[in-house]
């Protein structure tokens, strides 16, 4: 038999139906709620709230697990690399080998963007930061491809504009980097693969020859793998809701960019080396910035520590510090800012402030640490996270249209003034 719960208001009863997920979670549908009730639920920060059914990424909080399409990340980190596993999360199934060399192929074959697109970057002063600029240029796809406005594509020019999206992010990230530091562009050399081409477009100068070493690209292929998917997070629950409007997949995609950018989901990676840095700069007394950690008083928190869903570990932190190590040691870096935070890691697990709140080291925690020893520059960080999170968002833009979910539109409740008489005053009636 269907569950259902029963909700008591104002002593009449009322049945709801429960929706179980393939993993065993639990919703309460309250969709007919306010017709049914005139009441309306409450959940700021949507802590409590489903906002879709999706079959892209499993993700459980208290033991640990992620998984993309149904399978674990450990083993997609170890065993595949970020193309395969952006067909897994966009098209549901991992690709048979002629799937993904047509697939790579694709992506390939559109690397380069419209040569007017070095005219927009050229209006942004060099003072911009790069995610505002790749937010700028994923949006100006769409004056590039206006068939992408469509919301009635067929299902090829559909996969057209997931191609583009995905093999002009490296083109735009490392161009947002070029304009940053003032250098001339490079044009991505198609006989790389993804994250080698992203590399030579970001650090070759002019007139120098540039190889990409192996160990940079496959530490970055990694890096992308753990960032792909992460469920309803908070960029793409925007990818999703401005996508419930039918806006293009470019604009969608843009929106998602600027949600990601903030110091509370993205831009933490950034942020955690700044703190690192901030604390060896202030002559590394770890026990003084986690006492401001815990300070109510103080706005600063430990970045890279926490997170909305896994309160327990990180599986992606775990992953990544391993990979952190193997760089480092391989590339023979020491880096001070790397011994402050494995301290910092060390005192504040067992600081019962972070034990009782379950604050764990997040995912950013570690990639901020492996971009600066591949050469990445700190304000990069979150168009990295961007470039992985990529095949992510399509899959989530693509699940929302094909279920033909309704506009996103929540709902308030209201509690500024009730109505009040309007009085002109004198200058405003003259
Ligand atoms: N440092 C110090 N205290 C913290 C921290 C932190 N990093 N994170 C949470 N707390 C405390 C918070 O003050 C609160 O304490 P109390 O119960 O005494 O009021 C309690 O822990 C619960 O915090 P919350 O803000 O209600 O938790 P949340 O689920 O709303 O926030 C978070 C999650 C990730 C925004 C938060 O932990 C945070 O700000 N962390 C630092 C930023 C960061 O690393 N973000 C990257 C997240 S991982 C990448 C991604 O997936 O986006």
């Amino acid at each position: 038999m269907a569950k259902t719960v029963e909700l008591i208001i104002e002593g009449k009863s009322y049945t709801l139906p429960v929706i179980e997920g393939s993993e065993n979670e639990m919703a309460i549908d309250i969709s007919d709620l306010r017709d049914q009730t005139g009441y309306i639920t409450m959940d700021i920060g949507y802590k409590n709230t489903g906002s879709t059914k999706s079959a892209i990424t499993f993700l459980d909080g208290e033991t640990g697990i992620l998984r993309y399409r149904g399978y674990a990340i450990e083993e997609l980190a170890e065993k595949s690399n970020f193309l395969e596993v952006s067909y897994l999360l966009i098209f549901g199934e991992l690709p048979t080998q002629e799937q993904l060399a047509k697939f790579t192929h694709d992506i390939t074959t559109h690397t380069l963007v419209h040569e007017d697109v070095k005219k927009i970057l050229d209006g942004f002063p060099s003072s911009a930061h790069p995610m505002g600029v790749l937010s700028s240029l994923f949006c100006a796809q769409t004056a590039f491809y206006p068939e992408s406005l469509n919301p009635n594509r067929p299902a090829d020019g559909v996969y057209l504009s997931i191609v583009r999206s995905m093999a002009k992010m490296p083109t735009f990230a490392a161009w947002s980097y070029k304009n940053n530091v003032g250098h001339p562009v490079n044009y991505p050399d198609n006989k790389l693969d993804y994250c080698a081409r992203f590399m030579k477009m970001m650090f070759a100068l002019p007139a120098e020859d540039y190889e990409t070493d192996p160990v940079i690209a496959d530490a970055l292929d990694k890096l992308l793998i753990l960032h792909a998917d992460h469920e309803q997070n908070c960029s793409t629950s925007t990818v999703r809701i401005v996508g419930s409007s039918k806006a293009s997949i470019y604009s969608s995609i843009s929106a998602g960019i600027n949600a990601l950018w903030g110091p509370l989901h993205g831009g933490a990676n950034q942020e955690v080396i700044v703190m690192l840095e901030a604390i060896k700069n202030d002559g590394g007394n770890i026990d003084k910035w986690i006492a401001k950690a815990k300070d109510k008083n103080d706005p600063f928190r430990l970045m890279g520590f926490g997170h909305r869903v896994y309160k327990n570990f990180d599986p992606r932190a775990k992953i990544i510090k391993k990979a952190a190590d193997d760089v480092l040691g391989k590339l023979g870096i020491n880096d001070p800012v790397l011994e402050i935070a494995q301290k910092l890691e060390e005192i504040a697990l067992k600081d019962p402030y972070f034990v009782e709140r379950k604050l764990y080291p997040n995912v950013d925690f570690y990639s901020g640490i492996i971009y600066r020893a591949l050469g990445i520059p700190v304000d990069m960080f979150t168009v990295m996270f961007a470039m992985g999170r990529l095949p992510g968002w399509i899959a989530q833009w693509r699940e929302l249209r094909a279920n033909n979910e309704p506009i996103g539109r929540p709902r308030q409740i209201y509690t500024g003034s009730k109505l009040k008489p309007y009085t002109a005053i004198a200058s405003r009636k003259a």
